[in-house]
């Protein structure tokens, strides 16, 4: 059973991404190290773009990239190429400074006009590139990388989403706040990674952040709450000014 979230309090925007990126260098090492591959799955939003520059700047062989599987934790019913695509802004970060075979890139179909479909077609690549039977248990990510909005959403985990206990791994529920539908890992995948690691900064952020890690047990209101990982580490990364507006430093 895993300990509980530990919290890493960090001093401005610049050194959340600092640290995110070393905590992707560290994992990256440790899995290579350990089982000859890495296998992650990227935050989308905004939070995150900065830490993915640093990860691309860092010295050659820092991350073995051959060995390195990409994957997303969620995506926006958008084209690759569209503005709101966290594919795209994972590329424009990461994707396109670093030499990461094509081959390794496992991403969301957004565009799909049956996004059901692409979950569905998505948990069988999971499938294939983890080399797990889709009936078993969960594919074990290395490391997953969340955000979390104002309102303690994480990944595609709106509240009130009806995929928070679901045994899917992808799923493409409907999210009434947006109108529309998106594309997420379901918590039971997130919460089976060997470490998830979330950064956040925003004082806006302060009021959930502050019942996600103190509050009282309510996911469907807080889907972030529903990440606890059963066998695995969880940190979150937060930058100050939101750690002490939300009382958790
Ligand atoms: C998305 C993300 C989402 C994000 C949070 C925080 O597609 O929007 O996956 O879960 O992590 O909304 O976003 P910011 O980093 O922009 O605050």
């Amino acid at each position: 059973m895993s300990d509980g979230p530990r919290v890493t309090t960090v001093p401005g925007v610049d050194s959340l991404a600092r640290v995110t990126a070393e905590r992707f260098i560290a994992a990256a090492a440790l899995a290579v190290r350990t089982r000859g591959v890495f296998r992650v799955a990227l935050a989308g939003g905004t939070t995150p773009a900065r830490a993915y520059e640093i990860i691309a700047a860092a010295p050659s062989g820092a991350v073995q990239w051959t060995e390195t599987h990409v994957f997303w934790g969620d995506e926006r019913p958008v084209p690759p190429d569209h503005p709101d695509s966290n594919y795209r802004m994972a590329k424009e970060a990461l994707l396109s400074r670093v030499p990461l075979p094509e081959g390794n890139v496992h991403r969301l179909r957004g565009e799909a006009q049956d996004l059901e479909a692409a979950a569905a077609e998505y948990a069988e690549e999971l499938a294939y590139a983890f080399g797990v039977p889709m009936a078993g248990a969960p594919p074990r990510f290395d490391l997953i990388l969340l955000g979390m909005g104002p309102e303690g959403h994480t990944a595609s985990l709106f509240p009130a989403s009806p995929v928070l206990d679901s045994r899917a791994w992808v799923a493409a529920p409907f999210v009434p706040a947006l109108g529309m539908r998106r594309l997420t890992l379901t918590p039971w995948v997130i919460n089976a990674a060997a470490a998830v690691i979330f950064a956040v900064s925003g004082t806006n952020k302060a009021t959930a952040l502050s019942v996600v890690l103190s509050g009282e047990r309510q996911p469907e209101r807080f889907p972030a709450q529903a990440i606890m990982p059963v066998d695995g580490r969880l940190e979150w990364l937060v930058e100050a000014e939101l750690a002490r507006a939300a009382g958790v430093c």
